[in-house]
């Protein structure tokens, strides 16, 4: 049994539908590890692997964290550099609507999120139940900001109809991206068409890069109270 145990119902959820991700792996794949508490839970079982097991893969982190976790089970860790497609990336969500299109960067991380996602032949989502919608938009859309744009594009997502808030940590500090960038979570609307959406914000000066995630993922693993769903386009 894995020294990873979860207690609570919505952590046994993540915990199911990440040891369904595992089997995904094979051996000699060089997989992209995402952010988040699932994600999380995902990387401590593969870490398992790695350092019990002698589980040969090879790895890019989507944030500073999930390297650093990743590291200290011994998961050898690679860069675009050495490697521009990956086999496998392993990333959770905020909402999972139908086509699998996604909103994540709740956890700040959707920059480098994107960028490894993108690169990888599989992005395969960790959720639970609880992360579906039918819509995008009840989970505020978190868009990355070069600081010294967050006023204008501030101006721009309230035309678009959004409320943006910066956001802050719990001292009350802004927050940080790893890129050195600010958040701007946006709340009090739906997102009837993502993507004319995702164009909107894709052409605005300053922002970084937002947390639609349209046409990326191959499949999500829903955890359900008694079963893990497969979910594709
Ligand atoms: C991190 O920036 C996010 O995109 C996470 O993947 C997302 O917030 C889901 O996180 P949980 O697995 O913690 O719900």
């Amino acid at each position: 049994m894995s020294e990873f145990a979860t207690r609570g119902s919505h952590l046994d959820l993540k915990l199911h539908a990440a040891q369904r991700a595992m089997e995904l792996v094979e051996p000699g794949m060089t997989l992209g590890l995402g952010s988040g508490s699932t994600a999380t839970i995902w990387i401590r079982l593969l870490g398992e692997q790695v350092r019990d097991h002698g589980l040969r893969i090879r790895a890019i982190a989507s944030s500073e964290d999930s390297e650093r976790l990743g590291k200290s089970y011994g998961i050898p860790f690679i860069n675009f550099e050495e490697c521009r497609s990956l086999d496998l990336t392993i990333d959770g969500a905020d909402e999972v609507a139908p086509k699998l299109m996604l909103i994540k960067g709740g956890g700040g991380k959707l920059l480098r999120e994107k960028i490894v996602a993108s690169a990888s032949k599989r992005f395969v989502v960790v959720a639970d139940e609880s992360k579906q919608v039918q819509k995008l938009g009840r989970f505020p859309l978190p868009v990355e900001v070069i600081p010294m744009a967050a006023p204008l594009v501030d101006g721009a997502l309230r035309e678009l109809g959004f409320t943006p808030a910066v956001r802050v940590n719990q001292d009350g500090s802004k927050y940080i991206t790893d890129q050195g960038n600010f958040i701007l979570d946006c709340s009090g609307m739906l997102i009837e068409d993502p993507y004319a959406m995702a164009r909107e914000l894709d052409s605005m000066v300053g922002v970084v890069e937002h947390g639609l995630f349209l046409d990326m993922a191959s499949m999500a693993l829903i955890a359900m109270e008694h079963e893990v769903v497969e979910r594709t386009t």
